[in-house]
């Protein structure tokens, strides 16, 4: 593989509506903090477009909102190209301030929808009141679909008893190979019931990066330690990744990682060096 080229459109998995999505998507955590970095951030965000990479991630959380003003310059006049997923507080996801906290999120985004609207973490307020609310704004067509992110099993158990929790989305967890928790109980249970799995923070924020291990089976390949990350996680074919680059060069990198078909051998080297788990290990969250 070259490092750079992408080869073939990006491959599209199912949610649970029927509808499919791009694979890998990008991340917005950390973008529009800097406000002379914003217009960089917003081209990168767009070349990530071009490329097929239509899946963007963002939250009130990030930049205090300030990430999704940066896509929604991104995006302005290519709406319907993307698929939007944003996130609401948990200290804001009671009923009433759920929906005002979609409606911040729509005016920031300048946008009248948001395709997939998740819980960010657990927090006080009863799952059951968010979910009415989730629920609330779905049927007013200001979400279009609704998911959870930093869910345990146990936390996935409590909501599908809910009414209407069935219909869950996505549950969007940290996973790379440096956390394989989540394949001991999580994975398996999401898989079972085809909720999937939306990776965050796939290249460990850049930590997993000089490991030799990693190095050496992406060197056989011609690729970086980065694209043997992700296409470690895209192989699997049904978890939806989404690291975040603000560097163009990065962009394009991430992007050619799904030409970079792992073998059986560096997979082998890679679970030696990554192993999985063999007990329960409850969900980490950065
Ligand atoms: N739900 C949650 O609780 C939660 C938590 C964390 C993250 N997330 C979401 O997941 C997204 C991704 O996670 P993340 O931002 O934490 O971490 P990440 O995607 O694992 O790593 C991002 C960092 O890696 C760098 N990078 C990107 N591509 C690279 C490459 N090819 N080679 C070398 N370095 C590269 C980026 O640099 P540049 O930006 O300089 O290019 C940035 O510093 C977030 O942006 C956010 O949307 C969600």
């Amino acid at each position: 593989m070259t490092r750079q080229d992408p080869v073939g459109p990006v491959p599209r998995l199912a949610l649970p509506s029927g509808e499919t999505v791009p694979i890998l998507g990008q991340g917005t955590w950390r973008m529009g903090e800097r406000p002379h970095a914003r217009r960089e951030e917003a081209a990168a965000l767009r070349l990530g477009l071009d490329l097929g990479m239509t899946l963007i991630d963002t939250a009130e959380m990030y930049a205090d909102g300030g990430a999704e003003e940066v896509v929604a310059e991104a995006i302005a006049g290519r709406r319907d190209e993307v698929f939007l997923v944003s996130k609401v507080l948990p200290y804001n996801a009671s009923r009433k301030g759920t929906i005002a906290a979609c409606e911040r999120s729509l005016r920031r985004l300048r946008t009248d929808r948001i395709d997939l609207y998740l819980l960010h973490w657990r927090g006080r307020v009863p799952l059951a009141e968010t979910l009415e609310a989730l629920l609330q704004l779905q049927r007013d067509g200001k979400i279009r679909h609704w998911g959870v992110s930093n869910f345990d099993t146990a936390d996935m158990e409590e909501l599908a008893r809910l009414g209407g929790g069935e219909q869950v989305a996505a549950n969007q967890v940290l996973y790379n190979l440096t956390r394989r928790g989540i394949e001991y109980d999580l994975l398996p249970w999401c898989r079972q019931r085809r909720i999937p799995i939306m990776a965050y923070s796939p290249i460990e924020q850049g930590r997993m990066l000089r490991h030799p291990v990693l190095q050496r089976v992406a060197a056989r390949h011609g690729a970086t330690p980065a694209q043997g990350a992700l296409a470690w996680l895209l192989w699997q074919g049904d978890i939806l990744v989404i690291p975040k680059a603000a560097r163009p060069e990065h962009v394009r990198e991430n992007r050619a990682a799904l030409a970079l078909q792992l073998t059986a051998e560096d997979l082998a080297e890679l679970d030696r060096a990554f192993p999985a788990p063999t007990r329960k290990v409850p969900l980490e969250m950065l």
